[in-house]
């Protein structure tokens, strides 16, 4: 039973625009993956919005919480147009949020049983996007396919966004409301060679499945900054993408620092981590460092932490406003 923990130091720096508002969307994303069983997916969907939507608190975190605002609908394939996929588990759990950068994000993992192969196109569509957006209606969509692969004999699952950034995409955005930007990708899957599923051929250029990922990016002007300031991870802080490796019944102790330049780190947020993790009070840098300063994490893996988890910390100085 041995526990893999990818680790991985995420550095962000966002500004913020407080904006008062009743919009309140900031994003989000949605894979699948068929659970073997028959025609049933599982679904895992992550949401952003706007801190206060969700009353996501310390309190809350990774509780899961009953409601039914979202319903996710299949709109193409199904009997029944506007079926409800996650009618069984509406509700969702807060995984994250920061007051001063005004977000907070949800995760619902539900399944559904499909009455066949498909294909099926699962969607969330309402309003609104932030006011700083404009307030515009959203829209993310997936598209099942179940049909076994002549390449793996199995369903193709969806593409996933990997937690942890591996390319640099670069995207020549014109269009900003003061500054803020509402960013939408979707990522495609492709065969490498030709293949079938089902009957049908999928050549290398053919799109097999398809997932969303919508979200804000904020580019405050900081006359006092430079781009190339922002917060930095210092030793001893685990390297990015160290590998390590623990046992049920361990516990997992590990701390992270950060400094910025002519300004003070105002928090360490933990993105989507483990259930179970603890996190202690921002602290000053137990070497005495000036201007360092450190929070501790600890983790007891249980037994259905088994696998690979990876544990994300986002440092945040003070340029926050
Ligand atoms: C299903 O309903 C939605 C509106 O709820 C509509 O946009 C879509 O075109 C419909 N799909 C089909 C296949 O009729
Ligand atoms: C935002 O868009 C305007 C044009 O609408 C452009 O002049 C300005 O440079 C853009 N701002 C940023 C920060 O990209």
């Amino acid at each position: 039973m041995v526990q893999k923990l990818s680790l991985e130091v995420l550095v962000t720096v966002l500004g913020c625009i407080n904006v008062v508002t009743s919009s309140h969307f900031r994003g989000g994303s949605i894979f699948w993956k068929p659970t073997g069983n028959g025609y049933e997916v599982e679904f895992s969907a992550k949401l952003g919005y706007e801190y206060g939507w969700n009353s996501c608190s310390s309190s809350n975190l990774n509780v899961y919480q009953t409601s039914t605002d979202v319903a996710w609908k299949c709109v193409s394939g199904c009997p029944v147009n506007g079926t409800v996929v996650n009618a069984n588990r509406p509700g969702f759990t807060c995984t994250g949020f920061d007051i001063a950068q005004d977000w907070e994000r949800t995760e619902s993992t539900f399944s559904y049983v499909f009455p066949g192969a498909g294909t099926y196109v699962i969607e969330y569509t309402d309003g609104a996007w932030i006011n700083a957006l404009g307030s515009g209606n959203w829209r993310l969509t997936t598209t099942v396919n179940l049909h076994s692969r002549s390449d793996t004999h199995a369903p193709n699952f969806s593409p996933v966004v990997p937690a942890k950034p591996n390319c640099d995409l670069t995207i020549d955005a014109t269009q900003n409301k003061s500054g803020v930007y509402a960013l939408a990708i979707t990522i495609e899957d492709k065969p490498t060679s030709t293949i079938t599923i089902g009957s049908t051929p999928y050549a290398p250029s053919r799109v097999i499945s398809s997932v969303p990922l919508q979200f804000v990016l904020l580019t405050p002007d900081l006359p006092t900054r430079s781009c190339s300031d922002k917060p930095i991870f210092l030793d001893p802080t685990p390297s990015q993408n160290d590998v390590l490796v623990y046992r049920q019944g361990d516990i997992v102790y590990l701390s992270f620092y950060a400094t910025s330049r002519a300004t003070t780190i105002r928090s360490f947020t933990l993105l989507d981590p483990p259930i179970n993790i603890r996190q202690s009070a921002l602290r000053n840098d137990d070497r005495f460092r000036p201007a360092v300063y450190a929070i501790d994490i600890t983790w007891s893996p249980v037994a259905a932490d088994r696998g690979s988890k990876t544990i994300c910390v986002e440092a945040t100085d003070n340029y926050t406003y």
